[in-house]
């Protein structure tokens, strides 16, 4: 039934540390969609972690396959996509994934990401420059991307999971 309510693709967009795997899987779970991490399809697809091939080839390189990857997650149906937190950074991603789906942002503060994510190391452009401060300006410049790219912005400050999956749901 929930596959023909909601026949297109679900797309979380957010910061690092937004909460978009966890509400991702859960949405999927809920509304029996299918669901697909990029970052873990780009990871599969080149045998790498991202931080390897952050490491390996570099940041351009990632970003040429995550260009590739939303492409090709475009043409999909009854998909939730969790999207890296660079997806904005080119508007042609967000183009592609908004052929078929909703883009929703999990907008949060920097604080919040910062205790989420702090003891994660996988993360290349936090590495040893894990703080509050840094992940604000970072967030600063990148605001705007998200606000633009989003169709539906989900503020998650102070809501646990399932209230954040029944907002999005209320607003499909
Ligand atoms: C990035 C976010 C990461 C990953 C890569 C770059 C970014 O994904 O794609 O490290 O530029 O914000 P998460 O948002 O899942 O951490």
């Amino acid at each position: 039934q929930s596959q023909v309510l909601f026949p297109c693709n679900i797309v979380l967009i957010g910061f690092m540390g937004s909460g978009k795997s966890t509400v991702g899987k859960l949405l999927a779970q809920q509304l029996e969609m299918e669901y697909v991490d990029m970052d873990h399809y780009i990871q599969e697809k080149l045998g790498l972690t991202i931080e390897q091939i952050f490491e390996t080839y570099g940041e351009e390189f990632f970003r040429q396959h995550e260009k590739e990857t939303a492409m090709e997650l475009g043409l999909l149906n009854n998909t939730i996509i969790v999207c890296g937190g660079g997806i904005i950074l080119n508007n042609e991603n967000i183009v592609n994934l908004k052929r078929n789906g909703k883009t929703i942002l999990l907008n949060t503060e920097a604080e919040e990401i910062y205790n989420r994510i702090k003891d994660d190391k996988s993360r290349p452009l936090l590495k040893d420059k894990m703080s509050v401060d840094y992940i604000d300006k970072l967030l600063c410049q990148r605001k705007s991307l998200y606000l633009d790219a989003a169709d539906i912005i989900v503020d998650t400050h102070d809501k646990n999971i399932d209230a954040i999956c029944k907002e999005i749901v209320g607003t499909l």
